[in-house]
């Protein structure tokens, strides 16, 4: 099952899932529309060929949704009743920190073992480097971006870009890092209007134009607010671009996908393992699994010294 933001990855992990399974001479069901379609038994039988040709295509072939019912006691019984009548003996569930949470919950409640991969762009999971998407949607925003640094450049203009990131600066960092940019405005470390009107200051004299990419969960409330505030100030011209759900499209990464076959294989031998309420990752190339709870709620650090080695490149 697929549930939340979709990632790009996710159908590479359902692939693995469904053939390492299938290698043990496990029967496998897709769940259709993440915990919507896990309540409702919107079940469909996969075998090896339904996921052929899919480890390089983004979005999920099982589809995805938010469901705020299987945050009640009463979508998860309706889920787990679901799941009995359909013979099921354990589930993978490939998702972000909603999708952990609901993992947890199911686990605590109902007598069934589900073991987690960890799939979303925002790369805010605890217990992994890196998320399923993560890669992809930084090399995705990235190629945006060197593009407008060219019209940037072109004008001599400020852009303020926005990047994916509900409560956290991981893309933002890494697309900040990577593009040159010359601020990055994260939630980990709330942007200082001051400290930003200094840098323009110290800019202006050697720097043609200006990249500023600010994480969409920023406390300045993103990238036009962020633009705006600046201008208040130093009456400073500037552009936008809010890159948007273009960075949970497209084809993923090698990367992304040899992560989604690893973590996707270690989900099924996890479950013949007997392991249950746990999510799979990779830290420092070691497989690890983090129990649900701590992967959703432990709070992973963004890495403060790449953040100072991005400030120290751009001046
Ligand atoms: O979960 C990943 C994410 O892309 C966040 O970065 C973003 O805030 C959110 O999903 C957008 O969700 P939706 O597509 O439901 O608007």
């Amino acid at each position: 099952m697929t549930a939340g933001g979709d990632a790009p990855g996710m159908n590479a992990c359902i692939r693995a899932v469904t053939r390492v399974a299938r290698h043990h001479d496990i029967r496998v069901l897709g769940v259709e529309h993440g915990f919507t379609g896990l309540m409702a038994g919107d079940y469909t039988e996969l075998i090896r060929s339904s996921v052929s040709n899919i480890i390089q295509r983004g979005g999920t072939i099982l589809k995805s949704a938010r469901t705020p019912e299987f945050q009640t006691p009463e979508g998860r019984k309706k889920a787990y009743d679901s799941m009995k009548a359909a013979g099921m003996d354990g589930l993978v569930v490939i998702g972000g920190d909603g999708t952990a949470r609901g993992g947890a919950a199911m686990c605590e409640e109902f007598d069934i073992p589900i073991v987690g991969c960890p799939g979303t762009i925002d790369n805010d999971l605890f217990g992994t480097d890196e998320t399923i998407g993560f890669d992809t949607a930084v090399n995705t925003a990235l190629e945006s971006i060197d593009k407008i640094r060219d019209t940037a450049d072109a004008f001599e203009r400020t852009f303020y870009i926005e990047v994916m990131g509900r409560t956290s600066g991981f893309i933002a960092l890494d697309v900040g890092l990577s593009c040159g940019a010359e601020f990055i405005a994260i939630p980990e470390n709330p942007t200082r209007l001051e400290d930003l009107l200094k840098i323009f200051k110290g800019l202006r004299a050697t720097k043609r134009s200006n990249m500023i990419i600010v994480a969409e969960g920023d406390e300045a409330g993103g990238a036009m607010e962020l633009a705006e505030k600046v201008k208040e100030q130093t009456g400073m011209d500037y552009r936008i671009a809010i890159l948007g759900h273009v960075q949970r499209g497209g084809s993923p990464t090698a990367r992304d996908r040899i992560l989604a076959s690893k973590l996707g294989a270690a989900a099924v031998e996890g479950l013949i393992n007997g392991q249950s309420n746990i999510m799979t990752g990779e830290v420092n190339g070691k497989l690890t699994l983090t129990p649900f709870i701590e992967a959703a709620e432990k709070k992973k650090p963004v890495d403060e010294i790449m953040f100072e080695l991005a400030k120290i490149l751009a001046e």
